[in-house]
C-alpha cells in the first residue's frame, strides 16, 4: 500500500493585495523522504513553506497535514508540532544551548529536567559534545549553531521537519559535513523534511525529491533529482539546473564497469609517476623524488562522476581507487572512464543530450 503523504498543498494561493505570490500549488509531499523546494530568489519558496505550519496563512485552497487540514487547530498548537529549522539558527541569545533545545518541550508540559535531559541526547544525535550545553548561541560557530537549530527542531518530537534555507550562511567544507549529517539523522529518524534551497548541487545532494519553482509561486517541475536532469520541463528547468547538468547526471551512473588496473599498469618505461602507499593507503605521488599530493581518491562502489573527479584531479592523470577503509585498490585510467562516461551518454540519454 502507497504511504499517504505527510503533506498535501491543493491548489494553495497565496496573495498579498494584488500580489500572487503562490500561485494554485497542488503537491504531495511524501513521508518519511526529503522533499527539496528548490528556485531562484522571490519565487514563494519560503511563503509555501510557512503556510504549512501557518506562520503564513494562505489565501485559497486548502493544506492537510498527515490528512488533516491544518486550519483545524489552532496556529500556535500546529507551530509547535512541527520541527522549524531557519538560515540564522533563530536562538534565543540570552538562554543556554541546552535551553534553547528544551524550551518546546516545555511549553508543552514536559518537566524541565526531563527536557533538559532530552536536549543532552539531542545535542550528540546532531553531532555536538554535551559539553556544549552550557554554551550560550554566541560562543558557536555557524555550523554548530545551525546543529543546535536542527537539535532543536527535532525536539518537537515532530515527524515533520522544515528547513528554510538552514547552511546557506556557512562555508562550503561545513555545509557539506552538515548535509551529510542530515541525510545520516534523516535515515535513522525517517522524519519528513522540507528543506528549502536556492543551490541546485545541495538541492541533488538532499532531495529524494524536487520542486522547482518559477516565478509567481509555480512549480515549473515535481520529480526525483535524476528525473529532472535527466529531462528538463522546459527551458527555465534546463536553465536553472544550468550547463553542468552532464556533469550533474553522472552522480546517478554506475563506475562498475570502469576497470581497476593493477598498481603495475604504471610501470612503463616512459612512466616516471610513481604511486606512494603507506600502510596500504595511498599517500601522493612521487615524481622525480618530489612528493606532490594526490586527487580526489575514488571509492570502489561510488558514482561515474567520482570515477571523472579522482582521474581529473589526479596530478598524474591515473585516478586511484580505494576500498571502504581508504586502503589502495589500484588505479583508474583516465581514457576508461571517458569511454565510460560516451557510453553512459550514448545509451542512457541518446547520442547529443
Ligand atoms: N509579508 C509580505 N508582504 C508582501 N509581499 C511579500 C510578503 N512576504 C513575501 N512577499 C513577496 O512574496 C514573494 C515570495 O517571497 P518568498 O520569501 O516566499 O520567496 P523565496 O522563494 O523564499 O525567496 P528567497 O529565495 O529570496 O528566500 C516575494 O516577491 C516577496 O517579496
Ligand atoms: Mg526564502
Amino acid at each position: 500500500m502507497p504511504i499517504p503523504p505527510a503533506i498535501e498543498f491543493k491548489n494553495v494561493t497565496k496573495t498579498y493585495g494584488e500580489n500572487t505570490v503562490v500561485d494554485d500549488l497542488s503537491l504531495s509531499v511524501p513521508a518519511g523522504k526529503i522533499t527539496v523546494f528548490v528556485g531562484p530568489s522571490g519565487c514563494g519558496k519560503t511563503t509555501s513553506l510557512r503556510m504549512i505550519n501557518r506562520m503564513v496563512e494562505h489565501t485559497r485552497g486548502e493544506i492537510l497535514v498527515d490528512g488533516h487540514p491544518n486550519t483545524g487547530r489552532p496556529a500556535h498548537e500546529l507551530r509547535r508540532s512541527i520541527g522549524y529549522v531557519l538560515q540564522q539558527a533563530g536562538l534565543m541569545p540570552h538562554r543556554t544551548i541546552v535551553d534553547n533545545i528544551a524550551t518546546v518541550p516545555v511549553l508543552k508540559g514536559v518537566s524541565t529536567k526531563e527536557a533538559r535531559d532530552q536536549a543532552l541526547e539531542l545535542l550528540e544525535r546532531v553531532g555536538l559534545d554535551r559539553s556544549f550545553a552550557k554554551r550560550y548561541p554566541a560562543q558557536l560557530s555557524g555550523g554548530q549553531a545551525q546543529r543546535v537549530g536542527v537539535a532543536r527542531a527535532l525536539a518537537s518530537g515532530s515527524s515533520i521537519l522544515l528547513m528554510d534555507e538552514p547552511f546557506s550562511a556557512v562555508d562550503p567544507v561545513v555545509r557539506s559535513d552538515l548535509q551529510n549529517e542530515l541525510l545520516r539523522l534523516q535515515r535513522e529518524l525517517g522524519v519528513t523534511i522540507i528543506f528549502v534551497t536556492h543551490d541546485i548541487d545541495e538541492a541533488i545532494t538532499l532531495g529524494d525529491q524536487l520542486a522547482v519553482f518559477a516565478r509567481g509561486g509555480r512549480i515549473a517541475q515535481f520529480g526525483t533529482p535524476e528525473e529532472i536532469l535527466r529531462q528538463p520541463a522546459d527551458d527555465f528547468v534546463a536553465s536553472f539546473v544550468g550547463r553542468d547538468r552532464g556533469m550533474r547526471r553522472l552522480t546517478f551512473a554506475s563506475a562498475s564497469d570502469v576497470t581497476i588496473h593493477p598498481l603495475q599498469a604504471l610501470q612503463t618505461p616512459w612512466q616516471n609517476w610513481q604511486l606512494k602507499v603507506d600502510d596500504g593507503k595511498p599517500a601522493g605521488w612521487l615524481v622525480d623524488g618530489r612528493l606532490i599530493p594526490g586527487g580526489s581518491l575514488y571509492r570502489e562502489g561510488a558514482s561515474l562522476r567520482d570515477a571523472l573527479d579522482s582521474v581529473l584531479s589526479s596530478p598524474s592523470g591515473w585516478g586511484v581507487a580505494v576500498d571502504n577503509e581508504g586502503k589502495l585498490l589500484g588505479l583508474l585510467k583516465s581514457d576508461d572512464v571517458l569511454d565510460a562516461t560516451e557510453t553512459e551518454r550514448q545509451h542512457r540519454y541518446g547520442v547529443g543530450a
